[in-house]
C-alpha cells in the first residue's frame, strides 16, 4: 500500500520523505488555510520535493471554470495530480483533464457508486473519505471493500486512495482490505511505529545496559 502524507505543511513532508516513507501528497483547501502558505507557491515547493503524486484540489464548482483551475495547477509540475469534488461537474473536469493525460483524483466519495461512476469518468485515485463516515455512525472501512470488490470485479485502474484517516487502525485495515494507497496526517504515520511494550521493552535494555558498564564505541 502507498503512503500518502495529507498536508500542506511542507516541513512535515520533509520529513517524512527524508526516511522514504511517502510516495506521494495529498492536500485540499482547509489544508492550504491551515498552512497559511500561497496554494501556487507551496504546491510546487511540494512537488519539487516529492517524486510521487501530489494533489491539489480545485475550488471552482462548474466545470469550464474547474477545468481552467485544473490546467493551471497540472501546470506547476510533471507530478501534479488535480483533485475535482465529487458531483457531476467534477466528473466532466474529470473525463476532460484525464483525456489530456493529467493524473486526476475525485474526492469527497462517501458510496460506492460515485466510486463507480468517477472510475467510469478515468479517474486516476478515487479517494473515500473514512473518517468523515465514522464520525456519523456509517463504517467508512466497509466502504473500501466495497470499492475494492466492485473495482476488482470489472478490472478497473483507478486506485483506491483511503483518505480522511484519523486512526492507526485505519491504516491497517485499509492493508487488509487492500486500499492502493492510504493518505494520512502526519502524526497518524508516525503513530504507526509507536507501541507501548516497545517502549517498555526498550526501557528495560537500557537499564541491564547500563548494570554492564560496557560501551560499543
Ligand atoms: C483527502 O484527500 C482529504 O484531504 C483528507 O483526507 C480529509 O480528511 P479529514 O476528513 O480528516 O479532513
Amino acid at each position: 500500500m502507498k503512503f500518502f502524507a495529507d498536508t500542506a505543511v511542507v516541513d512535515e513532508i520533509a520529513e517524512l520523505n527524508e526516511l522514504g516513507i511517502i510516495d506521494g501528497v495529498t492536500t485540499n483547501p482547509s489544508l492550504i488555510l491551515k498552512s497559511g502558505r500561497d496554494i501556487l507557491e507551496v504546491t510546487k515547493e511540494i512537488c519539487d520535493l516529492v517524486d510521487g503524486p501530489v494533489s491539489a484540489e480545485v475550488v471552482a464548482t462548474e466545470a469550464e471554470e474547474m477545468i481552467k483551475e485544473g490546467r493551471k495547477l497540472a501546470k506547476l509540475a510533471d507530478n501534479i495530480t488535480v483533485k475535482v469534488p465529487l458531483t457531476w461537474d467534477g466528473l466532466k473536469t474529470c473525463k476532460t483533464l484525464s483525456s489530456e493525460g493529467t493524473m486526476v483524483n475525485v474526492t469527497l466519495c462517501f458510496s460506492a457508486n460515485q466510486a463507480l461512476i468517477a472510475a467510469k469518468a478515468g479517474a486516476t485515485f478515487i479517494s473515500p473519505f473514512i473518517g468523515r463516515l465514522d464520525d456519523i455512525n456509517i463504517d467508512g472501512l466497509d466502504l473500501i471493500a466495497d470499492i475494492r470488490q466492485i473495482y476488482d470485479n470489472y478490472d478497473f485502474d483507478t486506485e483506491i486512495l483511503a483518505a480522511s484517516i484519523r486512526t492507526v487502525n485505519h491504516v491497517s485495515e485499509c492493508a487488509k482490505i487492500g486500499a492502493d494507497v492510504m493518505t494520512a496526517p502526519p502524526s497518524v504515520i508516525k503513530k504507526l511505529a509507536q507501541h507501548p511494550l516497545t517502549d517498555a521493552g526498550l526501557e528495560q535494555f537500557m537499564k541491564d545496559w547500563a548494570k554492564t558498564g560496557q560501551n560499543i564505541l
